[in-house]
């Protein structure tokens, strides 16, 4: 499906997170296909899906959502940051992210991911490190697109549309959420799997 024609909405969901959010996913970041830095410009961490029907929402749509990352680096380096201001001295975080769940339309991907773009530039990758993830809203489904500069500028908007939809009081809430830096607490099979914790 092509993207609609015309501007795009500057805000996503409602002032509070509404049913089915928050969702709650965790798992070991992976490799992708690696196109999201190379191609792209915009880096995306992987995480396994294999899980996302645990807690029951195995019918989550395909498409772009957004919310808050915790990383957790206590099993690998701390990545260095382009924020010098910023110090490292615990060592989990946590971030603005938007991610996209689905087949990407564009790479006609077989096999369905979960890609999280981590508002935050980082010097290096960090494949193996702890993510949790709080989704709190949905922006748009996924589309394919004319050319590859139209996916990015879509990506691009999306950033904005999330940064903006955080900055409300309640979803700027969840940014204290224990669950986001407390790694490896209620969370049920394998570490390497990508799964949602319950909501
Ligand atoms: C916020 C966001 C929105 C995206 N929207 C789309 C989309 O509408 N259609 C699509 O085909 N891919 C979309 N993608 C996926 C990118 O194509 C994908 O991240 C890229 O192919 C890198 O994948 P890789 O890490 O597996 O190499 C989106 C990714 C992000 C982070």
């Amino acid at each position: 499906m092509p993207p609609p024609s015309g501007p795009r909405d500057p805000i996503a969901g409602p002032e509070t997170p509404s049913a089915p959010f928050p969702l709650k996913l965790s798992g070991k970041i992976i490799k992708g296909f690696g196109r999201g830095s190379k191609e792209l410009g915009i880096p995306t961490a992987n995480i396994p899906l294999s899980g996302l029907s645990v807690g029951g929402h195995s019918d989550l749509d395909s498409g772009i959502y957004f919310g808050w990352a915790g990383l957790d680096f206590t099993s690998t380096p701390v990545p260095s940051t382009s924020n010098t201001t910023t110090t490292n001295s615990s060592t989990s975080n946590v971030y603005p992210m938007v991610m996209s769940l689905g087949y990407n339309p564009f790479y006609k991907n077989t096999v369905r991911s979960v890609e999280v773009h981590i508002m935050h530039d980082f010097a290096s990758d960090f494949y193996g490190a702890h993510m949790s993830l709080i989704i709190l809203g949905f922006i748009r489904p996924e589309y394919d697109y004319v050319s590859k500069e139209s996916l990015i500028e879509d990506i691009r908007t999306d950033i904005e549309v999330a940064r903006r939809s955080l900055a409300r009081e309640a979803y700027v809430a969840f940014k204290e959420d224990r669950s986001l830096v407390e790694f490896g607490q209620g969370q049920e099979g394998s570490e390497e799997n990508g799964k949602v914790i319950g909501s």
